[in-house]
């Protein structure tokens, strides 16, 4: 049932290029350049005429979420808020019939998420889903939505519905930035190409797992990590802290890069790695120097860039390379060694990495 591999969770890293081809399947037209959701197009006017978007979900969906901020102010210039459900819930929100919410759940059947849908639908917002479980309380909830077809998700930590869930608010954002103009016809052109690249890019970043296990080696014993990152990939930053966390039990945490002088630049210590995600595009000359400032403070930088980068392998103590793809698009990829990583490190101390302590995989009780 794990198909030759030693747990679900490697099971699943690996199926991710699967996974994100069956999310574009009958949505992406490669071949006619088309976005075809017929769940977006019914209710276009719906997104075109909205006052903003509101997303809400718990967890490693939250992160899709804030990765989803970026793309749909980027490719359709729609205003977005993301909002940890529980929080958003008992917030006396201000919600009108001119909002649109978007609910993110693997499961479908997160108590906090699926009553923050109720308070939603009961202020008149439109509510769309997107969801891994067919059939679940969120989907049968929610107006309209799209399902994540990342299969089943057993390993208690998420990976293969992260990556999917963003696929497919990729597609949505591509969709809506092409539909209100935002998106010139060539850029969104460029997003299809690039997109269907993402598999294949997914696959051959999977085969560094033996780099990722020696680096895994060498931190194993850490007692904290930061994990930084900036634009998209601040979201990963998070989503490669919480990874870590749940499967290893080693203290992480995710930041914005430019935030590490404002508090946490105070815990930089030579038993402090550091994993920073410096691809190429979007504030690359800015991360090079947050590292230049991490490394006079004698911590330890393990960063991912962009093949063939020179400057910041200079710095850093350990380098993964990702292949290069649109920066709105990099998230598909900077996730991959986080998943690897912090799998191999819950492996090497012994941990129960499909099943940690004290977690469940749904999470129907608030
Ligand atoms: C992290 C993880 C949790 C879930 C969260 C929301 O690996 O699995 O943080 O992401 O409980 O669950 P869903 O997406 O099912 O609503």
């Amino acid at each position: 049932e794990k198909g030759g591999y030693d747990h679900f969770m490697l099971k699943e890293i690996h199926e991710q290029p699967k996974a994100i081809t069956d999310t574009f399947r009958g949505r992406m037209l490669h071949e006619e350049k088309i976005i075809k959701m017929s769940s977006i197009e019914n209710h276009l006017d719906k997104f075109l005429n909205a006052n903003r978007i509101i997303i809400v979900a718990c967890g490693t969906s939250w992160h899709a979420g804030l990765v989803g901020e970026y793309l749909f102010e980027d490719m359709a210039r729609i205003p977005v808020e993301v909002e940890y459900a529980s929080e958003f819930r008992y917030r006396n929100p201000i919600i009108t019939n001119k909002d649109v919410v978007i609910a993110i759940s693997q499961s479908g059947e997160t108590a906090d998420t699926l009553a923050a849908i109720k308070l939603a639908k009961s202020k008149g917002a439109f509510v769309y889903g997107v969801c891994n479980v067919v059939g679940s309380s969120i989907a049968r909830e929610t107006h309209s939505g799209a399902y994540t077809h990342a299969g089943p998700e057993i390993g208690v930590a998420s990976t293969k519905a992260f990556t999917t869930q963003i696929t497919v608010l990729t597609l949505i954002a591509m969709k809506l930035g092409e539909a209100n103009g935002s998106l010139a016809k060539h850029t969104f052109e460029n997003y299809i190409s690039k997109m269907q690249l993402i598999p294949r890019q997914v696959e051959e970043l999977l085969k560094i797992d033996d780099k990722v296990k020696e680096i895994a080696e060498v931190y194993k014993d850490a007692k904290n990590c930061l994990y930084l990152g900036r634009g998209f990939n601040f979201p990963v930053a998070l989503e490669g802290a919480l990874k870590l966390k749940e499967i290893s039990y080693i203290h992480a945490e995710g930041y914005p890069a430019a935030e590490m002088k404002h508090g946490p630049i105070a815990l930089i210590d030579e038993n402090m790695p550091i994993f920073v995600i410096a691809t190429n595009r979007g504030h690359y000359e800015k991360v090079v120097s947050n590292i230049q400032e991490i490394k006079s403070r004698a911590g330890k930088i393990i960063a991912i860039v962009t093949e063939g980068d020179t400057t910041v392998k200079e710095i850093a103590d350990h380098v993964i390379e990702i292949p290069d793809t649109e920066e709105a698009l990099t998230p598909l990829l900077t996730t991959i060694p986080f998943q690897l990583l912090s799998y191999h490190i819950a492996v090497m101390l012994g941990k129960n990495v499909d099943q940690p302590r004290n977690l469940a995989k749904s999470v129907t009780v608030e």
